[in-house]
């Protein structure tokens, strides 16, 4: 069965043809990310206008790349929630013209659903159940993966997301949007150990806050800015992703054990983070259960993934009307 799966939710305008919610045809990715770095981060309005004018010729390019055309379509899957609503409308109004044209049903897929299925597109042996972080730059969740379409969400974040906070810590620390990649990149030559961050309580067991943390590091610069004392990027890169990295591990192992999950994932943005990934690796091994990560170039928003879990939707009978909307927030284990 082939899907196609546009994602347009924040600034990567993409889409992609997937076979059995397992195999990749073909996986186009265009993205304002540059535009928006100058900025400092997304500008929603920015965002809606570029994906208004690349999703043509992304979809295109998706089908001449798979020598494929719409007619050779089992379903086209779209992103319908949750994200920044006028670039999620961009791709639900393309996707349905398209599904209409070519009388294909469509299905409707939620973000973040569609950031685990990209494990399925890394893993071909993966099923559920499943324990699974996903961190991206507008959620931090720890869900339980019962089925395919079917999710517990055992904690959260109470405030800011952990991408979010890579991002904001990166813009106190003058390193370029997207913050993620630009605080690993420095932390390559910074000391872990070189400032004390503070763990921020929570309540919930399995929730996790990071806004404290990224005050922490806030006051740190303005108080060294204040004496005339220089502050390490390096430094203060690699101890920020420690601490946070760290929480993020510590919360899924500490899951994973009373859960008695046999399988732990990782997904989103963030889960690109090599030193997450390391210490989930550690982590994992200690407990004796298995470790799934999604391939590096898969954590990011893509089409593939939202193809892959559109797959799934469909076999679950779940499919969208013409009348299909997009919505802004929507929790993942909605029915
Ligand atoms: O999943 P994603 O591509 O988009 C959303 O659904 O939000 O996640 C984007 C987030 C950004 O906050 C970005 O800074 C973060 O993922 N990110 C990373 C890394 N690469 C991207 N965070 C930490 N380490 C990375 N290597
Ligand atoms: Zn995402």
């Amino acid at each position: 069965m082939l899907v196609l799966g546009i994602e347009s939710s924040c600034d990567e305008t993409a889409a992609a043809i997937v076979e059995n919610g397992r195999t990749i045809v073909s996986n186009v990715i265009s993205t304002s990310v540059a535009e928006q770095a100058l900025y400092g981060g997304v500008v929603p309005e920015i965002a809606s206008r570029r994906h208004a004018e690349f999703i043509s010729a992304t979809v295109q390019k998706a089908f001449s790349d798979a020598q494929l055309t719409p007619a050779d379509l089992d379903a086209v899957a779209v992103t319908f929630a949750p994200g920044l609503i006028g670039a999620v409308l961009v791709g639900v109004s393309f996707a349905k013209g398209l599904a209409y044209s070519a009388n294909k049903p469509l299905v409707g897929v939620h973000h973040l659903r569609g950031h685990i299925a990209a494990l399925y597109l890394t893993h071909p042996d993966l099923k559920p159940p499943f324990l699974c972080l996903v961190a991206s730059g507008g959620h931090s969740h720890i869900v339980q993966v019962e089925d395919y379409t079917r999710f517990h969400v055992l904690g959260r974040t109470v405030d800011d997301a952990a991408g979010e906070a890579f991002d904001k810590v990166a813009r106190t620390l003058g390193l370029p949007y997207p913050g993620g990649p630009s605080v690993a990149n420095a932390a390559k030559t910074g000391n872990p150990h070189a400032y004390r961050l503070p763990v921020p309580h929570v309540e919930g067991k399995y929730n996790v806050s990071f806004s404290g943390l990224k005050t922490a590091v806030l006051n740190a610069v303005n108080q060294a800015q204040m004496k005339g004392e220089p502050i390490s990027v390096p430094d203060m890169a690699a101890s920020f992703q420690e601490r946070i990295d760290s929480i993020l591990a510590d919360k899924l192992l500490l899951a994973a054990q009373d859960t008695g999950a046999k399988t732990i994932c990782l997904a989103g943005g963030v889960a690109a983070n090599g030193r997450l990934r390391a210490l989930l690796n550690e982590g994992a091994q200690k407990l004796g259960a298995r470790l799934c990560l999604p391939r590096t170039a898969l954590c990011g928003d893509n089409g593939a993934m939202i193809a892959a879990q559109g797959y799934y939707e469909y076999q679950a009978g779940n499919r969208a009307g013409l009348d299909l909307n997009g919505l802004p927030t929507l929790p993942i284990d909605y029915q």
